[in-house]
């Protein structure tokens, strides 16, 4: 489904003060794709906006940003790039899904914002991204809602992470990140947790969200956090 599809819907995402008007499939389910599914279990989560990125953006929204380089990580539509964007961020927002990708360029441009987007599977990532790096800020909403996810984010983060930068995820306490949020902490990384209200709709994951907050262990260069 493109952006102009008459079929998409708009969605307004609160992110502080201020509302970034999306346009967005109108239900992940009905972009099922059998054959992904058996190839790789992967599924169109990419098409919501879920409470976590409503959090990360109300989270992003209340910093200064400028001048700040920041990648998102499964950002779906990106509201999380386009919200750092807002706050003067250079901001990449990256999706293993094209048609995520596709989105994101069309409502960063739609918004007038100078976002940019990539395809990026966190186990394989293109060069063109980690050489655009290390960023300021790593950022993710609701990324680690499988097992699987904290292993790759493990590996991958810490080479794209900026030694003096910083990792914001916001996750709606999902079991299968306490493996992650251990790892990262046991392999030196300086953490806090931030339990925040979600604004608007709530789903079954309730009422908070835990944005994590990590900074690199002090050392020149970061090494992979094994699972
Ligand atoms: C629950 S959705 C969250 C989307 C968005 N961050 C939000 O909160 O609205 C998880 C996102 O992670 C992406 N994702 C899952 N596994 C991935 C992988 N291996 N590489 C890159 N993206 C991935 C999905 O396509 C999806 O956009």
């Amino acid at each position: 489904m493109h952006p102009d599809d008459p079929r998409c819907i708009w969605e307004d995402v609160p992110a502080g003060d201020l509302i970034l008007r999306v346009r967005r499939p109108p239900a992940a389910e009905d972009l099922i794709d059998e054959r992904e599914f058996a190839d790789d279990e992967r599924l169109p989560y990419w098409a919501e906006v879920w409470p976590s990125a409503r959090v990360l953006c109300g989270v992003l929204a209340g910093m200064d940003l400028t001048g700040r380089t920041v990648i998102e990580l499964g950002g779906g539509i990106g509201t999380g790039a386009m919200t750092a964007a807002l706050r003067g961020a250079r901001a990449l927002s990256t999706d293993w899904y094209p048609a995520a990708v596709e989105f994101s360029r069309w409502n960063a441009r739609n918004l007038g914002l100078g976002m940019d987007a990539e395809v990026m599977d966190w186990r394989d990532p293109p060069e063109s991204v980690i050489h655009r790096g290390p960023w300021d800020i790593v950022i993710g909403a609701d990324i680690l809602y499988e097992a699987r996810n904290g292993v790759a984010l493990g590996a991958l983060i810490p080479a794209l992470c900026a030694p003096s930068g910083e990792v914001i995820i916001a996750d709606p306490r999902r079991p299968d990140s306490r493996p992650f949020v251990d790892a990262m902490q046991r392999c030196g990384w300086g953490y806090r947790r931030d339990d925040l209200p979600v604004p608007g709709r709530i789903d079954e994951t309730g009422p908070i969200v835990h944005v994590h907050r990590f900074t690199p262990p002090r050392t020149d260069h970061n090494v992979p956090v094994l699972l």
